[in-house]
C-alpha cells in the first residue's frame, strides 16, 4: 500500500518536472536525496489557513541533487499508513537546495494531532506529527 502511494507519488512528481531531463537522471542515479525535515517541529499547532516554512536540512544534499525539485503532501496517521494527501500537494516544483518552502495549512481539513508532511525529492522524509487546529488559542 505505502509502495503504491509512493509510486503514484513519484509519478505525480515527474508529471510535475516533465519540462526537464529530471526522471531520466532519476532512473539512472542510485544516489538518493532524502534530506531532514526540521519544521514542523514535533507537536507543533499549524492553523488552518496560516502560513509556516517548511523546513529540512540542506547540507547532505549530493551534488548531483542541487537542481532537484520536490513535493511536499500532507498526510496523517502512521509511518505505516500515512494518508497522504496526492491529490492536493502543499508544495511542487521547488529546489530542494532551498532547505525551505512555504505553505499555506489549507482550510476545510479535519483538525487532527497527527499531520506529518512528507517532502519528496526522489524519496520521501516524513516530519514528525504535528496538530493542525482551526484557530489558535492564546
Ligand atoms: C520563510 O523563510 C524565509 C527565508 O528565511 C523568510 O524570508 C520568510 O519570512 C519565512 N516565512 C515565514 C512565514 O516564516
Ligand atoms: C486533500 O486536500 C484537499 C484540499 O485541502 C481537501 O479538500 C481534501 O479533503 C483532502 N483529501 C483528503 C483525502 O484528505
Amino acid at each position: 500500500m505505502l509502495c503504491d502511494l509512493l509510486l503514484s507519488v513519484l509519478l505525480l512528481f515527474f508529471v510535475a518536472i516533465t519540462s526537464s531531463a529530471a526522471p531520466t537522471t532519476l532512473a539512472k542515479t542510485q544516489i538518493v536525496c532524502n534530506p531532514h525535515i526540521t519544521s514542523p517541529k514535533k507537536y507543533a499547532k499549524w492553523a488552518m489557513g496560516s502560513t509556516h516554512n517548511v523546513t529540512w536540512d540542506i547540507i547532505n544534499i549530493p551534488p548531483e541533487k542541487i537542481s532537484s525539485r520536490g513535493v511536499l503532501l500532507l498526510g496523517h496517521g502512521s509511518r505505516s499508513n500515512e494518508n497522504l494527501n496526492i491529490s492536493h500537494p502543499l508544495a511542487t516544483d521547488f529546489p530542494i537546495n532551498h532547505g525551505w518552502v512555504s505553505v499555506t495549512v489549507p482550510h476545510g481539513i479535519e483538525p487532527r494531532s497527527d499531520y506529518m508532511i512528507v517532502l519528496f525529492g526522489d524519496s520521501g522524509n516524513v516530519s514528525p506529527p504535528f496538530h493542525v487546529v482551526h484557530e489558535m488559542r492564546y
